[in-house]
């Protein structure tokens, strides 16, 4: 099982809808995927599913088929985690599904944190719950590969989402506030990396799974979208010039040098995806995948053309990640 967690602390800049468009794009190219909601906001959910369906999932009171009910036992402190209910999307798509009730672990999943250094059980089994809800989904989908979409913060959901992810795709914008998201993130990131390390060799629970926790960076992925388009093209340029250089330096942690790669020739710049305007609000309307959406749903005109586009853009980028991550595509 493959795990790639997409993440960016600075918010909107397009990390669910690429977790969104990936799930169906690797479904497509023959890879069995597990798509995990482990965002408190639950928007990769409400992306796949109808309010109906939600309303089924989420009703009043306990949420057995959601990823926070699969673990609502070992939080209570009467078992451990339950095996995960898994929705079927498509023939080889399922969605673990979100829940606005995760962000009650938040606070559990803080103070287990210290606890794991004095080789305490409990610890473990609820810092490594995510992976292992990860783990199972992935089993009873014979899935090869999960992608883990997660809300924009360095909280203690988040490192544990992230300590379950082998690798790490950061979806980011040209902009003041995606540079500074990274100079947060990477050095973060590289602190969860070795505080889990620390741990991991004192986990005292024969035969309980925990995760690598090696998060390794697979590159970043420029989203244009999330440019404000009020602002001069000047000031597009110049932070699409600092981007390779931060990624660099605050991520890999690397020396970098003042003639570096542009995003155009960066080896860790996987994709500059466009903004494909009008075809979104098209795709969630009609609950699909920009690149699968037809006449039918409105792409008619130039967006025929677009839905084509879209379909190339989203397929090298499935490719680039594949590459990246040492996925096999069939
Ligand atoms: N390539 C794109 N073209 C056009 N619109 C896009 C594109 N990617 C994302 N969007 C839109 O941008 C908005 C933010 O995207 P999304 O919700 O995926 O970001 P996010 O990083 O997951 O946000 P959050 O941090 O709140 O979880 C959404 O309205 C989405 O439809
Ligand atoms: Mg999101």
């Amino acid at each position: 099982m493959k795990t790639i967690t997409f993440f960016n602390n600075k918010g909107g800049v397009g990390k669910t809808s690429l977790v969104y468009h990936l799930a169906y794009m690797y479904a497509d190219l023959g890879v069995s995927v597990v798509a995990a909601d482990l965002d408190p906001q639950a928007n990769l959910s409400s992306m796949f599913l109808d309010e109906d369906r939600l309303e089924a999932l989420w009703p009043d009171g306990d949420h057995p088929r959601t990823i926070f009910g699969a673990m609502q036992p070992l939080l209570d402190g009467i078992g451990d985690i339950a095996q995960p209910h898994v929705e079927p999307i498509d023939d080889n798509l399922g969605l673990l599904v979100g829940d606005l009730g995760l962000s009650l672990s938040e606070s559990e999943l803080s103070s287990q944190w210290p606890k794991s250094m004095d080789r305490e059980p409990r610890a473990f089994r609820v810092l490594s719950a995510f992976w292992r809800l990860l783990e199972s989904a992935a089993a009873a989908r014979e899935a090869g590969l999960v992608l883990i979409d997660v809300g924009p913060n360095l909280g203690a959901v988040n490192r544990a989402a992230l300590i379950a992810a082998e690798h790490v795709v950061i979806p980011l914008a040209p902009d003041l506030y995606s540079l500074q998201g990274l100079r947060n993130l990477g050095p973060r990131l590289r602190d969860w990396r070795g505080e889990w390390r620390e741990r991991r060799d004192r986990n005292p629970v024969v035969g309980l799974s925990i995760p690598a926790g090696a998060m390794a960076p697979a590159g970043y992925v420029v989203m244009q979208h999330a440019v404000r388009l009020d602002r001069p093209v000047r000031a597009y340029e110049r932070w699409m010039e600092r981007i390779p250089r931060v990624y660099r330096e605050a991520v890999l942690g690397e020396p970098v040098s003042p003639d570096g790669p542009t995003v155009a020739t960066d080896p860790h710049c996987l994709a500059t995806l466009k903004h494909y305007r009008s075809l979104m609000p098209l795709a969630q309307e009609a609950r699909k995948p920009m690149f699968a959406l037809k006449p039918a749903d409105g792409a008619i005109g130039g967006h025929a053309q677009a839905v084509q586009d879209t379909f190339r853009d989203f397929r090298a980028l499935a490719v680039a990640i594949a590459g990246r991550c040492g996925l096999h595509l069939p």
